[in-house]
């Protein structure tokens, strides 16, 4: 734990976003490109890697499980084990905050000949895992959770699993990994219906590892593999780290920054899109390609908003960015609503009620409903938040406390540390009034 990992922050009013700024990489493809590379063959190095809690919990997991693993905070060096190398751990596998972590590995672990037991800490304890389980039983995996359809999970080693089709019932791309995942080990085709498109990164890292999937407009197939080869992966930084920088200049007038080398897949960058409805002044410059990923500089001029009706069609495709798009929505004229996004229930926290509850402790008008929110024009007065040891609503709130009318102090920030080690000393570096207390 470092000295400040239980304090919380506190945001003075005032100042403006200017500069360049590099955040770090990005979270989603860290953790793929760790458990991809530690079931090739051969070595996979990677740049750009989130050293953040999350994806070092995975990396630890997988060390546990007999593969070679250097990061020397810069560049990971993956010594990979094939598709049945890796080893049964000696205690429960724990994958802390980061239901990422827990859920692509629960695929990967179902194909394994050895037995498992997954676990977490207090909020991923209570996060809905039977998405996972139910499909993954269809296709012949001896797994079991809690009543509650909760870990922890066990998973009962060599079973043989076959492909199945599956039309995913919720959109997530975390089910969908793990059903990619699995379906390397499994027996013919693996079969995912995605109605709603959600992130991508699996896909286009498999074919990087050279196991090719087919998409065929909803209908994404994996076939069994023999194996993966190695590689070396270069990650961009993380939109959804991105994002509270990109909504600090939006709504703080006399911004003008560029975030430097972002990750632009256009199944993550929707924020995007609803900023631009909302009168946001957005330019991508430099686009290229990095590793399979799209990657752009974003430059952002501070602009007037309005509030709009936020398509249904962009919330599986913008999902982390909402706590942040909220704030926005505050400074917004008018009213914005959100619909069709249940899913925030069941996040690190229930974002939807943290949101609200924030709001209120600070002078916005807000009003909760079961799948969404609805946020009208109105000025935050200051107050203490309680970020309900949500690292997406703790930093959303940083941003709300650069346009308030006093203070802000945000507590139980100590989870910002796994997705954006270093935001207090970044923000201070981009011109926010932002310190630990
Ligand atoms: C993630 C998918 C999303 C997102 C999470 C990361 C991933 O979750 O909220 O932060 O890396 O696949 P869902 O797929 O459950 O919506």
């Amino acid at each position: 734990m470092n000295s400040n990992s239980s304090s919380s922050f506190q945001i003075k009013p005032g100042g403006v976003i200017s500069g360049r700024i590099i955040v770090p990489g990005d979270k989603s493809i860290s953790h793929r490109a760790l458990m991809l590379g530690a079931i090739a063959e051969g070595n996979t190095t990677i740049t750009g890697f989130l050293q953040g809690e999350d994806t070092l919990a995975t990396a630890n997991v997988l060390r546990q499980m007999g593969v070679e693993i250097k990061n020397d905070g810069k560049i990971v060096c993956i010594k990979g084990v094939g598709l049945k190398g890796l080893k049964k751990t000696n205690s429960p596998i724990d994958l802390g905050n980061s239901g990422t972590s827990v859920r692509l590995m629960t695929g990967l672990l179902a194909g394994q000949i050895f037995d498992s037991e997954l676990i977490g800490d207090k909020s991923l304890m209570t996060r809905p895992m039977l998405r996972v389980i139910n499909p993954l039983r269809s296709m012949n995996a001896e797994i079991s959770c809690t009543d509650k359809g909760t870990l922890p999970i066990n998973i009962i080693g060599g079973c043989k699993l076959q492909g199945i089709e599956y039309e995913l019932p919720v959109a997530s791309a975390q089910l969908k990994s793990c059903l990619l995942l699995a379906g390397l080990y499994a027996e013919g085709i693996t079969t995912i219906i995605e109605k709603q498109a959600t992130r991508d990164h699996t896909e286009r890292m498999l074919s990087a590892f050279s196991h090719s999937i087919t998409r065929d407009e909803k209908r994404i197939s994996i076939s069994k593999a023999d194996s993966l080869i190695g590689t070396d992966i270069n990650i961009p930084a993380d939109f959804s780290s991105a994002s509270f920088f990109i909504i600090a200049a939006i709504i703080l007038p006399g911004s003008d920054v560029v975030l430097e080398n972002v990750g632009i897949n256009p199944t993550r960058d929707a924020m995007l899109k609803i900023m631009e409805l909302m009168g946001a002044d957005i330019e991508l410059e430099n686009k290229r390609e990095q590793s399979g990923e799209p990657v752009a500089d974003i430059h952002i001029k501070s602009s007037d908003l309005h509030g709009i009706n936020i398509p249904q069609e962009l919330v599986p495709v913008a999902i982390d960015e909402f706590p942040v798009i909220m704030v926005a929505a505050s400074c917004a004229k008018g009213e914005t609503c959100l619909s069709g996004a249940a899913e925030l229930r069941v996040k690190e926290s229930d974002r939807i009620q943290s949101m609200l509850d924030g709001f209120i402790a600070t002078g916005i008008q807000a009003e909760g409903t079961e799948d969404g929110m609805i946020v009208r024009e109105s000025k935050f007065n200051g107050g203490v938040v309680n970020s309900h040891g949500d690292h997406r609503i703790a930093m959303a709130f940083a941003i709300a406390g650069l346009v308030s009318k006093e203070t802000i102090v945000i507590n139980n920030c100590e989870n910002v540390a796994t997705s954006f080690p270093g935001f207090v000393a970044l923000s201070q570096k981009a011109g926010m009034n932002i310190a630990y207390v």
